[in-house]
């Protein structure tokens, strides 16, 4: 086998729905306040998508701008992968769908469904493929639709999701740059805890479980908000520890936009000040495998995530699964 390459994001863009839900609006809908929302989660409004507009519609526009970003062309791509849980269909997958969109006919494209951690998932196997020379680039999308997945008489859920999509190229750069550490895991006894109980082959979907809105997200929120609490922790510590690192060598954390409270944990178990975390939560809610990208792009577009900076970012969620990935930024 030849050297392993460095690789890395080489752009990054992203791409939300133009309508804004307000908790305002929210109040309207269930038992809730503006005031409640911003205090529990720090959520001001959402996106959400039309009727008619699915996960891909999303997903191609953040590709296309990504690649637009790079200066490359379909063609340009060697494989896609989407990671999401709220597909257009169950079948194809939205990776297929983005690449028929982006008419590069033959390109390998799979879905990974690790649900909030789907992108850096993603980004981890695109790191593999594009290290051991396999790839030269790789589209590697977030992208997610919760709205349509969201129970819109459950308060304890409905305030927190939105929709969007984030898409990133992967490909090989100069050594020492890029992904150069992750943290992935799982914790199947957490099954329960988020999930969307009808739909699938366990439980497919029957005019009774749709009355009980069975094929719309189930949260148990304390459970995963310990869990996010703890893993998103001791992921960024062990991403730390595999290159030798401390908190204080880190320019950015773009963590993954679930609650502003969990975002808050690890700013003071860290001690790290405010500002090296970077969140779109108020505007966006949470968007799934979409919010970490979302997150990165909208800091490289403001300039708080530059070359040279040491990037780390953190997802958690349904699964129970996690992902951390500590890249030195390459462009
Ligand atoms: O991407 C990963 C996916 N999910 C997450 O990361 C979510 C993690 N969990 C959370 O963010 C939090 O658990 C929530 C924000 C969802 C809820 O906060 P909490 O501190 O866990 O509150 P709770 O569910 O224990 O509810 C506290 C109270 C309850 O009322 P009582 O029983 O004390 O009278 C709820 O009924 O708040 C009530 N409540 C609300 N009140 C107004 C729950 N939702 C609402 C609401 N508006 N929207």
């Amino acid at each position: 086998m030849g050297e392993l390459r460095n690789a890395g994001i080489i752009s990054m863009a992203s791409a939300v729905p133009d309508k804004v839900l307000t908790n305002a609006d929210l109040e309207k809908i269930v038992d809730t306040s503006d005031e409640w929302i911003r205090n529990m989660t720090g959520v001001r409004e959402r996106r959400i998508a039309s009727e008619g507009e699915g996960c891909s519609d999303y997903a191609v526009k953040a590709a296309r701008k990504a690649l637009d970003k790079a200066g490359l062309e379909p063609k340009d791509i060697d494989l896609i992968i989407v990671g999401t849980f709220t597909g257009d269909q169950q079948l194809p997958s939205t990776a297929c769908l983005v690449q028929n969109a982006l008419g590069c006919v033959g390109t390998p494209a799979f879905d990974i469904a690790a649900a909030c951690s789907g992108f850096v998932y993603a980004l981890s196997v695109a790191n593999s493929f594009i290290r051991l020379g396999t790839y030269n680039r790789i589209l590697v999308i977030g992208a997610d639709i919760l709205t349509a997945v969201t129970n819109w008489t459950d308060r304890g859920t409905c305030v927190l999701f939105g929709d969007g999509a984030g898409a990133a190229v992967v490909g090989p750069v100069e050594p020492g740059y890029g992904l150069l550490a992750f943290d992935l895991g799982a914790d199947g006894t957490g099954v329960d805890a988020l999930r969307i109980p009808a739909g699938g082959s366990k439980m497919p979907i029957t005019h009774e479980n749709l009355d009980e809105h069975a094929n719309k997200i189930v949260m148990q929120g304390r459970e995963v908000f310990k869990f996010a609490v703890k893993v998103q922790s001791e992921a960024i510590d062990r991403v730390l520890r595999q290159v030798d690192m401390t908190p204080e060598d880190i320019d950015m954390v773009v963590p993954h936009a679930a609650n502003i409270r969990i975002i808050d944990s690890a700013v003071n178990r860290f001690g790290l000040p405010r500002d090296k975390f970077f969140t779109n939560l108020e505007k966006y809610g949470n968007t799934s495998a979409a919010s970490i990208p979302l997150g990165l792009d909208e800091a490289v577009e403001l300039g708080l995530v530059k070359k040279d900076d040491t990037v780390v970012v953190v997802g958690f969620g349904g699964g129970l699964t996690w992902a951390a990935s500590l890249m030195k930024w390459a462009y």
